[in-house]
């Protein structure tokens, strides 16, 4: 499904979040508490949206991915960074081997969410950070309902007009079943994170994650 909506994918976010999708990035990149002298993993890095981002803020960044078509469209933008094939279940880094670890709009498609985020954990070294950047289910109306308004009836149609309305018709039901953020929370700190902290922004739509890896 991911190599079918690649060449579209940049286009999709920039108009389903207004191009908001920038900014929250770069909070996902404060987050993660990276910079000059700092290397950091972004898993499920797609087009490399969140890769670029790091590297803007002065880190040496691995972007890794399981669809060729995204990885194609982000050695593209960025032939500066290696955007090199990987399953986040089952990662070919070395343990600590790196300062932080991102995903970005990616968790909620791992077949094993606890397995990807080990995976994170795991080749993040002690004391570095781990933060997940993804579309969360507002609980309050009114955002609760332009939420449902947007991603049932809205996503679905763009997706239509895009050429892939099966996959646009996935983004919605996997945003659903994503745990909410406390549980999300809860999940980080069972795969070795502490001092776990997680903003929401965009109305309560976004949620990013972050967490220190134990020593
Ligand atoms: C919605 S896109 C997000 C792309 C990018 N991180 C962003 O912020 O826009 C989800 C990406 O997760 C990747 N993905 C999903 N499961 C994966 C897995 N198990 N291993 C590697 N990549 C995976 C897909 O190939 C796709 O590129």
């Amino acid at each position: 499904m991911f190599d079918r909506i690649a060449g579209v994918y940049d286009l999709m976010n920039g108009v389903m979040t207004a191009g908001m999708h920038q900014r929250w990035r770069e909070r996902a990149v404060e987050l993660a508490r990276v910079g000059s002298g700092s290397r950091a993993l972004d898993v499920a890095t797609g087009t490399g949206d969140l890769a670029l981002a790091l590297r803007d803020a002065g880190a040496e960044v691995v972007g890794c991915d399981f669809s060729e078509a995204m990885l194609t469209r982000a050695r593209q933008k960025a032939p500066d960074i290696p955007f090199e094939w990987a399953d986040a279940l089952e990662l070919q880094y070395d343990d600590d081997s790196f300062d932080a670890a991102t995903v970005g709009f990616g968790a909620r498609n791992f077949a094993d969410l606890g397995k990807g985020l080990a995976e994170m954990v795991r080749v993040v070294r002690p004391g570095g950070r781990v933060v997940v950047l993804e579309i969360t289910t507002p609980q309050k109306p009114p955002l609760s309902t332009f939420f449902s308004l947007w991603f049932d009836r809205a996503v679905p149609t763009i997706g239509r007009l895009a050429g892939d309305p099966d996959a646009y018709a996935y983004l919605p039901s996997s945003v659903k079943r994503f745990p909410e953020p406390g549980e999300l929370a809860a999940q980080l700190a069972q795969a070795g994170l502490t001092d776990i902290r997680w903003i929401l922004t965009a109305g309560g739509i976004i949620a990013i994650h972050a967490g220190t890896v134990a020593s």
